[in-house]
């Protein structure tokens, strides 16, 4: 192979390789037996000749890794995710590196997860199915593992993008909820399914489903049942939801967070939970990971899953061969 193309971790399936080695490239993956990799371990695998690299979200690429990938005459990088918070754009561009990411194939599979522990937590999924593994269950009762019915409940959705909206869709089509959201751009087709489909509900003599743009994030916090967050994570999303926006949330809400973890002051959530025991939530991720803050797993009113928001196998393999054509583009560009 003419170009030397480096991933940082096994990838799923084998189209992407199979696309990389049809484009005169030599794939290395790193097999290092360790879950994530540091700085100085991807500085020795980019070595002194490398023109590409798919890195993971778990990666700090900075300064150090684009320089060391500048050196070794690389010139393309993709994160193996669409959130790109630990990639630092700027560096790349100080070392004339292209930044790709894998947008539009985790959509739906993203926005499902949230939709699971939305209705997980709603439902108490979690609670019960560890009440009948730890043999309690004596009979039927009337109170046992009461729920929320999301029927004409509202959804709230912060951060109407592609995820959130595919999200949003899933909810008010789903289970008939009226939606909420708030973004700072107008989410023009969201809006306009939620009427059609208020349309269809009304026409076959039902109540509709209806929608509302916020003009604030706590209006949303304010008025939803259960909250979805979708933005990406900056400095202006860090602790986003925090101790005061807990409070202004319904005692007996859900939040959900398949976003960033550091979208949420994780300690004041726990606080937030030990105060309100009906209220729930559901989380994809946290914010120190792989760490939970303490307080976290003892409680009941979490449910917690360990960043999987984009794990199916359609998708991952998608990402992976996106992640790939994102480093050949380059190379076949300039052919
Ligand atoms: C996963 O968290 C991603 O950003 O793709
Ligand atoms: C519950 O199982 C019912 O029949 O109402």
């Amino acid at each position: 192979g003419k170009y030397r193309v480096v991933s940082t971790k096994p990838m799923p399936g084998t189209r992407w390789i199979n696309l990389l080695i049809q484009q005169d490239c030599r794939v290395e993956i790193c097999t290092q037996n360790k879950t994530i990799l540091s700085v100085e371990d991807i500085i020795a695998l980019i070595g002194d000749k490398c023109d590409g690299v798919i890195g993971q979200l778990t990666e700090d690429w900075g300064d150090a890794l684009f320089s060391a990938l500048s050196k070794a005459g690389g010139k393309a990088f993709s994160n193996m995710a669409v959130g790109y918070n630990n990639v630092d754009v700027n560096a790349a561009n100080r070392y004339g590196v292209a930044v790709g990411n894998t947008p539009g194939v985790l959509t739906e599979t993203t926005a499902e997860l949230a939709a699971t522990l939305s209705v997980a937590a709603a439902r108490r999924i979690v609670e019960a199915d560890a009440f009948m593994r730890g043999g309690l269950y004596e009979g039927w009762l009337p109170h046992l593992f009461v729920g929320n019915l999301l029927k004409r409940q509202t959804v709230g959705v912060i951060g109407a993008g592609r995820i959130g909206s595919a999200y949003a869709r899933m909810m008010v089509e789903g289970f008939k909820m009226n939606l909420i959201y708030y973004d700072l751009y107008q989410a023009t087709r969201l809006e306009k399914f939620v009427t059609a489909y208020g349309q269809f509900l009304k026409a076959n003599g039902e109540q509709p489903v209806t929608w509302k743009r916020a003009s604030s994030m706590d209006e949303v916090l304010r008025e939803a049942d259960v909250i979805s967050l979708h933005p990406v994570l900056d400095k202006t999303t860090y602790h986003l939801v925090n101790k005061e926006r807990l409070a202004v949330m319904k005692k007996e809400a859900i939040l959900v967070n398949c976003s960033r973890g550091p979208v949420i002051d994780e300690v004041a959530l726990v606080e937030h939970l030990k105060a309100n025991p009906m209220f729930r939530v559901g989380l994809d991720v946290f914010e120190d990971e792989p760490y939970m803050k303490p307080g976290l797993a003892d409680m009941k009113n979490a449910i917690v899953v360990p960043h999987i928001a984009s794990a199916s196998k359609w998708t991952r393999e998608g990402m992976a061969t996106l992640a790939a054509l994102n480093v050949l583009v380059y190379h076949l560009y300039k052919k």
